[in-house]
């Protein structure tokens, strides 16, 4: 059984347990949380070959995937960065790609078909990535190969490349920001159009590419990407690259990665109002196994990813790991973190002293937390975690499990201490019960209002224990594709949610909000400038 199929029995147990925790809570039968999807999990051909990519060390990444344990573990797709394309167009604009690079996999496949290699990905069970930049130039500065290739991007033939993408039978694109950056467009306004394109491919071809944008955190993506234009699941870049291309035979193979960047990705990667419902900070591949990090901080790395909910893509090569990477990187524990299908990201709930963190990833389980306990600081310490800190009720006993050694703690009332070495982090998870929600109903519009266009379904004076506030929406969307209402908090910038088909019975999502004003003063608003909103009839509020 895979991996995500594994992780989807887990989470189906967790939502029983769920709904009998809370139907003793309340004594009545409490809405299902309805599953978003998780952030993706694969390789990337950039970190370790820069532009030298072919379609050779493609299939011998995949294959590597396919029997190392990684795709057991959930890793899936294969994502073929810069360098597979050398900017060269024929008459009618369409890609022309280098045969050489890329020769026909298979008996009757043709050179320089992107699809072949494509088809080899598929058969092993795994999924294909393709890469482009929304400007007209691409990055192509690396002086990896000495060579500077111009007008690799797709800027001028977005509906013709996506397209193209789409037949190929790609799953996920990487869109980056060189040539947008250089040519000053707007990445919103770029973006969107791209999201366009991926619909218009998708309705061509029947075929859905991921979409992963890649503008380094520029005017703040986390704003205006989650979902832009109707995406219903989608991942944006909020920082500049952890490390420059190390390919062994290249000239920077003694290159190295910084542990202190991978600190400052993470740091720069939180936005945790805009991580909900499919949509994704993505704070860049792993480094993981790749020159640079002791094996120590190659925990925290993926530890630091796993509380984020990040995306986790392997940059090493992959038929290099040793076998203790590969069980860093596929521990089921941590991975079930990550994967979590509430989908929310971790907030600092607490930093006892300076460089002493406490962070709190909200899981599907009730009363379930992740918390990273990381200590920044050289000295070894003793971290404390208070349960009122995690959203779980002082009166509860708690139980710690430490997800590295995978081994229980105990059970705690109200606090515990763990010793974290310097330098370290320790991940678990705590369960206890959760602080219980306030439900408030829409004052703005009529409760289950079925048809909403261009309207607003407000909330007035609510409140919640802790600054950054977990909310629970009940909905309805009959629909068989989510429908989409932006999110207003106060006045502060809103963030596009999607809510996945429901059926005919309410279901629930849940996000996090900032809390900008004390007391039950608050006020929130879904709208929606076009189509028809979910009919949402209340939110319930931590
Ligand atoms: C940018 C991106 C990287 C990689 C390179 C390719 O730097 O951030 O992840 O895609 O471009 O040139």
């Amino acid at each position: 059984m895979s991996r995500k199929k594994r992780l989807a029995i887990v989470n189906l147990a967790a939502f029983v347990a769920t709904v009998c925790v809370a139907i003793h809570a309340h004594s009545q039968a409490p809405v299902r949380q309805i599953p978003v999807p998780s952030p993706p999990m694969g390789w990337s051909s950039w970190n370790s070959f820069s532009n030298t990519i072919t379609s050779q060390i493609v299939m011998d990444q995949a294959k590597t995937m396919a029997t190392s344990g990684l795709e057991n573990a959930g890793y899936d797709y294969i994502n073929i960065d810069e360098g597979w394309w050398l900017g060269k167009r024929d008459a009618d604009g369409n890609i022309v790609i280098d045969d050489n690079a890329w020769p026909p996999v298979a008996l009757n496949d043709l050179p320089g078909d992107m699809g072949s290699v494509v088809r080899f990905i598929h058969n092993l069970g795994l999924k294909a990535g393709i890469y482009t930049d929304a400007g007209k130039d691409g990055c192509s500065m690396t002086p990896d190969l000495g060579f500077a290739y111009h007008d690799v991007g797709s800027y001028g033939h977005y509906e013709q490349d996506f397209l193209q993408f789409a037949k190929w039978g790609f799953d996920y694109v990487k869109v980056d920001w060189c040539g947008g950056d250089k040519e000053n467009l707007d990445p919103a306004v770029q973006y969107a159009e791209i999201a366009r394109a991926i619909a218009h491919a998708e309705k061509v071809t029947g075929h859905r590419l991921y979409f992963s944008i890649c503008n380094w955190g520029k005017l703040s993506p986390w704003t205006w990407a989650p979902h832009i234009d109707d995406v219903s699941a989608n991942i944006w870049r909020t920082s500049g690259d952890i490390v420059d291309p190390i390919v062994a035979s290249g000239i920077h193979a003694d290159r190295k990665a910084s542990f202190d960047k991978v600190l400052a990705n993470f740091d720069q990667g939180i936005h945790p109002e805009a991580q909900h419902t499919g949509a994704y900070n993505d704070p860049d591949m792993m480094v993981i196994g790749m020159p640079g990090l002791t094996d120590k901080q190659n925990r925290v790395h993926m530890s630091l990813w796993a509380i984020s909910g990040a995306p986790l893509l392997v940059g090493a090569d992959l038929t290099k790991l040793t076998p203790d990477t590969i069980n860093l990187l596929t521990n089921p524990e941590v991975l079930a973190i990550d994967q979590d299908s509430a989908g929310l990201q971790a907030v600092k709930v607490a930093e006892p002293a300076t460089g002493l963190q406490v962070w709190s990833k909200p899981l599907t389980r009730a009363g379930t937390r992740a918390v990273l306990l990381l200590n920044r600081t050289p000295a070894d310490h003793d971290i404390d975690v208070h349960a009122a800190d995690i959203g779980l009720a002082d009166q509860s006993r708690m139980t710690s499990r430490d997800l590295w050694s995978r081994s229980d703690l105990g059970n705690f009332d109200k606090t515990f201490a763990v010793h974290v070495p310097g330098g370290e982090a320790a991940l678990l998870l705590v369960s206890g019960v959760d602080v219980p929600a306030v439900q408030f109903k829409p004052d703005g519009v009529t409760p289950g209002h079925p048809l909403c266009r261009g309207c607003d379904v407000h909330f007035s004076k609510v409140g919640a224990h802790a600054e950054w506030a977990r909310i629970r929406v009940t909905y309805t969307n009959p629909d068989k594709g989510s429908r989409f209402a932006e999110l207003h908090v106060n006045d502060q910038v809103g963030t596009r949610i999607a809510f996945p088909p429901t059926g005919a019975t309410p279901g629930a999502i849940t996000v996090q909000a900032l809390f900008d004003r004390k007391g039950a003063t608050n006020v929130l608003s879904f709208s929606l400038d076009r189509d028809v909103m979910p009919a949402i009839t209340s939110i319930d509020v931590e």
